[in-house]
């Protein structure tokens, strides 16, 4: 008997009321993905890329990985934007966030959490770089100010990757936005910080 039996019984329902919905789905998939849009999101279940924008298979390339951090030197991040700019030719990069985040939580405490320390040591810098903003906020407002700043931050680092950069030199479409979602409504924010050429990331960076 399989272990998780319970998973394999609901991808078989799943994917039997797609073939009922259109017989052609998987086969015309199968052969090709074109999706326009990378997502790079919090590895939160809570925060599920295709769900949240209600797009089927096939139409978001996704990084996923605590409190959707861009380090500049994180291989792993960078093949996967690699691959969406210059192979998939994706047209947007959509670094999304979201209020409640446990990576920024855990940030913003004093107390230590292991290995993962290192990791949060990025939200933390974050937070150093945006010291005057987050001062005398409550607790609260400040966690949200700080799931913010982030998505604004890892904007930054997206857009000064040499494949952005690279695929602006040669002209290509590639804009790249920051949004932060909210598990209470299911509802997404645009932070309003998109980004579309060398220019555009020197002028805004001037501001946030
Ligand atoms: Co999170």
């Amino acid at each position: 008997m399989k272990i998780l039996k319970h998973l394999f019984d609901r991808n078989l329902a799943w994917a039997t009321a797609i073939k009922e919905e259109d017989p052609d789905f998987f086969s015309l998939l199968s052969k090709q993905q074109a999706p326009e849009y990378l997502w790079i999101g919090c590895s939160d279940s809570r925060v599920p890329a295709n769900q949240i924008v209600n797009l089927p298979p096939g139409e978001i390339f996704v990084h996923r990985n605590i409190a959707n951090v861009v380090v500049h030197t994180d291989l792993n991040c960078l093949s996967v934007i690699q691959y969406a700019v210059e192979v998939l030719k994706v047209k947007h990069i959509i670094v999304c966030s979201h209020y409640g985040c446990g990576g920024i939580k855990a940030a913003m405490e004093n107390q230590g959490h292991g290995i993962i320390d290192n990791w949060l040591c990025h939200i933390r810098d974050v937070s150093r770089f945006n010291a005057e903003k987050l001062s005398g906020l409550t607790h609260d407002k400040k966690f949200d100010l700080l799931c913010e700043l982030n998505v604004i931050e890892q904007v930054k680092n997206v857009c000064n990757t040499t494949i952005v950069q690279n695929a602006w030199d040669i002209e290509a479409t590639l804009s790249v936005h920051g949004w932060v979602y909210s598990i209470q409504n299911g509802i997404l924010k645009d932070l309003d910080i998109c980004i579309t050429s060398r220019e555009q990331l020197a002028e805004k960076c001037k501001k946030i």
